[in-house]
């Protein structure tokens, strides 16, 4: 079952694989750096406890989704308790969260930002330089990160060329949702529907396993159900284990599968579903041309921010990072690559 469509030459593929485990090596993010944004989730927790006594501080985004980096910043969320919840309204917990950080003598409050469909505060923890985010009742947020942590550690591939294709994007300049590109989640979701279509698929769909026998989770009218046990996947998913492709084919499939095989004009990237997902199915014809269902808000477009420019930009991006590897065949010239990293 291996596919043979992506011929790099042996020595080539090999040379990929090693430059993308030693970038795996050098930018994963190890038990000590959890530990340690571990420790500012306390420092951070203990006043903020002190204004919501019932709520809880939660991480998630890349310090816990399987996609990190020792340098990410840190996504935190402030889940108030029901009660909570109905007497306050997220604009004024947030800014409360800013009062308290303007205290704390190890944080520095870097903006506010109060006019998006998530209000957070940007943080600086100086001791650490580590950049850091706040926002509050994000449980889409937790939720997802959760399945994006289980997706991560079903197979070790998907962590490795995971924070390669981060990287990559990251060093072309259109990964950052700020400045109107694409977030490193919709990047994430990109990879996993792309490892769910294969042939011999490296993931399974989650949210589709045993779902006759699973009941819904609802969350504000949406289902929130997904397949958790990956340890015990072997029982429940009959592609358990089938796919053997090396981390040079899979990477270079990936390439070829976002400038050759899907078609952004008429579709939908989905992780939730394994049949094509159209765009006029959802009514998305004026969407951006990259369109990403978030995969438990699926009426929630995560590339609605790209302008047409932009998701120009990062479909040509991957169209010449395709041709940079394929072309490489020459392994002296990826060598190159090794001491780039
Ligand atoms: N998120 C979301 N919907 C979006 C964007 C982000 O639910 N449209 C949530 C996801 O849970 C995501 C988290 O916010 O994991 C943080 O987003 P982002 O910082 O873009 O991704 P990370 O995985 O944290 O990547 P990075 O290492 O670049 O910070
Ligand atoms: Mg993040």
């Amino acid at each position: 079952g291996t596919s043979t469509d992506n011929n790099v030459d042996f020595s080539s593929a090999r040379v990929i694989q090693e430059v993308m485990e030693k970038n795996y090596d050098l930018e994963a993010l190890k038990d000590r750096d959890f530990n340690i944004r571990m420790d500012i989730l306390s420092k951070l927790k203990e006043p903020l406890l002190q204004i919501y006594p019932d709520a809880a501080l939660e991480l998630f985004g890349s310090s816990v989704n399987g996609f990190g980096t020792h340098y990410s910043d840190i996504d935190m969320c402030l889940l108030l308790d029901d009660e909570d919840y109905r007497r306050n309204n997220t604009l004024a917990v947030m800014s409360k969260v800013q009062k308290t950080l303007f205290r704390l003598r190890e944080f520095q409050v870097v903006y506010f930002v109060r006019h998006a469909r998530i209000p957070i505060v940007k943080f600086r923890h100086i001791p650490s330089n580590l950049d850091g985010d706040i926002s509050s009742c994000n449980t889409f947020a937790v939720r997802n990160s959760l399945m994006l942590r289980s997706y991560a550690d079903i197979d070790p591939r998907v962590k490795i060329i995971g924070l390669f294709w981060k990287r990559m994007l990251k060093i072309c300049d259109v990964s950052c949702a700020a400045k109107s590109g694409l977030s490193s989640y919709g990047f994430s979701l990109m990879l996993i529907h792309y490892f769910q279509q294969l042939e011999h698929p490296v993931l399974p769909i989650l949210q589709q396993l045993q779902q006759q026998t699973r009941s819904a989770i609802m969350f504000d009218g949406w289902d929130l159900q997904y397949f958790g046990d990956v340890n015990n996947l072997k029982d429940v998913w009959e592609g358990y284990g089938q796919n053997r492709s090396s981390l040079g084919e899979l990477w270079l499939g990936l390439l070829r599968y976002y400038s050759e095989v899907f078609d952004f004009e008429s579709h939908v990237i989905s992780i939730r579903e394994s049949r094509p997902i159209t765009k006029l199915s959802k009514f998305w014809i004026s969407n951006s041309l990259i369109s990403i269902e978030d995969p438990f808000l699926f009426g929630h477009n995560v590339g609605s921010c790209l302008s047409r420019k932009n998701s120009i930009r990062i479909l040509n991006t991957i169209r010449k990072l395709r041709d940079v590897f394929m072309s490489q065949v020459d392994s002296a010239v990826l060598e190159t690559y090794k001491d780039w990293l």
